[in-house]
């Protein structure tokens, strides 16, 4: 599994959080993200990311902001991109569940960061339930 991963000045201290817990599983890490506190434009930093996981080199990509809103309308600009804004455990699993999201999206202002950590592990270990669901994604397209 390879994880790529993006984020703004609001994420960055996230970001190594992140990269070192992703790290001591041995997961497989790309970093695309800011490494300072200066201030940045997320969009810079995240079509990387969309690009890693729209072409199959990243399993999944995770990008932090401090709303998680901005990377997350960005992603979403691409075609095969579900980015999913969540904020607690539970509404990770759904955006697995239901969305088979491949994109999560972390608002580093109003989460803490081991409740991160957790939101990664079931982020990486929720499966798609498909079925209905598999239905309502097929109709999301729009052109
Ligand atoms: C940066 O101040 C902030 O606007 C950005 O991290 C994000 O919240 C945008 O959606």
């Amino acid at each position: 599994m390879n994880i790529s991963i993006g984020n703004d000045h609001a994420g960055t201290d996230y970001k190594f959080k992140i990269v070192e817990y992703l790290k001591s599983k041995n997961i497989e890490v790309t970093n695309h993200g800011t490494n300072t506190d200066s201030s940045v434009d997320y969009p810079d930093f995240v079509h990387p990311v969309a690009k890693d996981v729209e072409s199959q080199k990243s399993t999944y990509g995770i990008l932090i902001c401090g709303t998680a809103n901005g990377v997350a309308m960005t992603a979403n600009k691409y075609s095969s991109i579900r980015a999913g804004i969540c904020w607690t455990n539970e509404i990770v699993s759904l955006i697995r569940q239901h969305n088979n999201a491949n994109i999560l999206c972390i608002p580093a202002r109003f989460t803490e960061i081991e409740e991160v950590l957790e939101m990664i592990d079931t982020f990486l270990n929720t499966e798609f339930e498909g079925g209905r669901h598999q239905n309502r994604i097929n109709k999301i397209q729009i052109c």
